[in-house]
């Protein structure tokens, strides 16, 4: 099984305030819909709580030191290792964030899927520093703002340099 992780973030690194991202980019949206449908998302229950529903078409497997969480229609797991368990029959499963998630994971995945919000932000939460060293740009797309969209941003695909 792959492990990804898919994330947008500022140019300053920043992915979250007050439990909430801090924009509305349709694009990214979109974007993150077409690449995940199908697939297990993992995430900590910071990030369940603030989508607030299960999402059509993806198993969500969220992640929490309570033992009596529960969620509808989601699988509820005690640690990031038993996520990934939870998923290991996908071909591809998703670290769907937050921040104590995908810092936990990064060493873990050999892709990330990463929308790059072309401003900066002020906030709460951020994505860790990635050592360049270790990855490998893939694809770097990028796209103006619009009527849709109010801030230019790139998709940018990495995959982790095998050594
Ligand atoms: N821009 C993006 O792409 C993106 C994506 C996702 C989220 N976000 C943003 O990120 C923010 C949330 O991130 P966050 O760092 O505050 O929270 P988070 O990573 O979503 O969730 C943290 C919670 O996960 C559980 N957890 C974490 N590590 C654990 C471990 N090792 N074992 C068991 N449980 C563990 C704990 O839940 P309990 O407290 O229940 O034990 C912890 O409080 C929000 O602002 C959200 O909007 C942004």
């Amino acid at each position: 099984m792959n492990l990804s992780i898919i994330v947008a973030l500022s140019e300053n690194n920043l992915i979250g305030i007050n439990n909430d991202l801090p924009w509305h980019l349709s694009a990214d949206l979109k974007r993150v819909k077409a690449i995940t449908m199908g697939h297990h998302l993992i995430m900590g229950r910071k990030t369940f709580d603030s989508i607030g529903k299960p999402l059509s078409g993806r198993p969500i497997i969220i992640i929490t030191r309570n033992k009596d969480y529960k969620a509808k229609g989601c699988t509820v797991v005690p640690s990031l290792a038993e996520g990934i368990k939870a998923a290991k029959d996908d071909n591809e499963a998703f670290i769907f964030g937050g921040g104590e998630i995908f810092r936990e994971a990064l060493p873990l995945v050999n892709k990330i899927y990463m929308t790059r919000i072309h401003q900066r932000f002020e906030g709460d939460t951020y994505f860790p520093e990635l050592n360049m060293e270790e990855w490998k740009q893939v694809s770097h797309n990028e796209f103006p703002a619009d009527e849709k969209n109010n801030y230019p941003f790139s998709y940018i695909n990495l995959e982790r340099i095998m050594m």
